[in-house]
């Protein structure tokens, strides 16, 4: 028997490094804490020790079994992740996994650049809310109950009163009725309409304009909107208005820019034209000015309203606006 706890621990732990093989360490693991093994014996014959030595050396030789136990089991699972090889634990070799990068949603892009474009006009953001009052979104614009303009703009009633926007221009007579000219605001947002197919979705985005002041004409309406339309396509781009008919708005123009795909020669996309239609404008109608307060005398004004869809089809050269809205990342991810 080996009296020293130094000595079996050394001749221990020199033997558990040295085995290759579970085998090995499954002896080596007998000889040492088995139950005639060096340890076990080491304790039975404490007895022998001088009576102040036997309480230590008892505590040491725990200690050690402790020891040896945990150096086992590590030497063990050693043992085991070389025998298994690199492909069951963590192989380094391999590349690393790519973080997924997430985006905007490219109507969401199209709005910031189009807000972007008009703020550093000194245009100041208003946003009005999704679900109005019928007072906002048509009699506040002179379009009255029964009113046949009504029929342009089919939406989703919440109840008699209440509806989903079919534009944002009921941002305008809440902007005005809560500011004194001058008032110069774009108001983006969702809109919806009972509407679907290759280009009308039930929800829709737009970016509304108003501009109210002493002597606005409809010269700077063309000014403002040519800047904005050379700024988003570019300086080629040429613009022509076109009379129209809005009950909140008179005159009224139907503006359209030179067909961004076949620069006017005329193709699918512009159904041989050689123009497309992108937005709705006008000088603000003197009855909407009544409507919110304003002395029709002294403030003239214009207002137009953006389809964003519409130019981000353009824009990027999508014929479907549905897919916008399908949620399928392939396509959204290109933007
Ligand atoms: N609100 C109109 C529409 O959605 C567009 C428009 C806005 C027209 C402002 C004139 C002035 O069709």
């Amino acid at each position: 028997m080996k009296n020293n706890i130094a000595d079996i621990e050394k001749e221990a732990l020199d033997q558990i490094s040295a085995t290759d093989s579970k085998d090995a360490l499954e002896q080596v693991s007998i000889r040492f804490l088995g139950r005639k093994g060096v340890l076990t014996g080491f304790l039975r014959n404490i007895s022998s020790l001088p009576e102040d030595e036997r309480p230590a050396a008892g505590k040491n030789a725990n200690l050690l079994k402790i020891k040896l136990e945990k150096e086992i089991r590590t030497a063990e699972a050693d043992l085991s992740a070389r025998d298994a090889g690199p492909s069951a634990g963590i192989d380094v070799t391999l590349p690393g996994r790519p973080a997924v990068k997430g985006a905007l949603h490219p109507i969401t892009q199209v709005m910031d650049e189009i807000c972007g474009i008009f703020m550093r006009l000194g245009f100041d953001v208003a946003e009005g809310p999704e679900v109005e009052t019928d007072y906002y979104n048509f009699e506040a614009l002179n379009i009255p109950k029964y009113h046949p303009a009504r029929d342009m703009q089919d939406t989703f009633y919440v109840s008699d009163n209440i509806v989903l926007r079919t534009h944002t221009s009921g941002s305008q007579p809440r902007v005005m009725e809560k500011n004194e000219p001058p008032v110069r605001i774009i108001s983006p947002g969702k809109v919806f309409r009972c509407d679907s197919d290759l280009t009308h979705t039930p929800m829709f985005h737009q970016v509304e304009g108003l501009m109210v002041d002493k002597d606005i004409s409809f010269g700077d309406l063309k000014g403002v909107l040519t800047t904005f339309v050379h700024q988003f396509f570019d300086e080629e781009t040429s613009l022509r208005f076109r009379p129209s008919f809005f009950p909140f708005t008179e005159p009224s123009a139907e503006v359209d820019i030179r067909c961004v795909m076949c620069r006017g020669k005329g193709c699918r996309v512009c159904s041989k034209t050689g123009w497309l239609e992108v937005l709705g404008s006008g000088m603000v109608h003197p009855a909407v000015f009544e409507n919110v307060g304003y002395d029709t005398d002294k403030y003239t004004g214009f207002a137009f309203g953006i389809g964003i869809e519409r130019m981000a089809m353009l824009k990027y050269g999508i014929d479907d606006i549905r897919k916008y809205f399908e949620n399928d990342v392939r396509f959204l991810g290109q933007f």
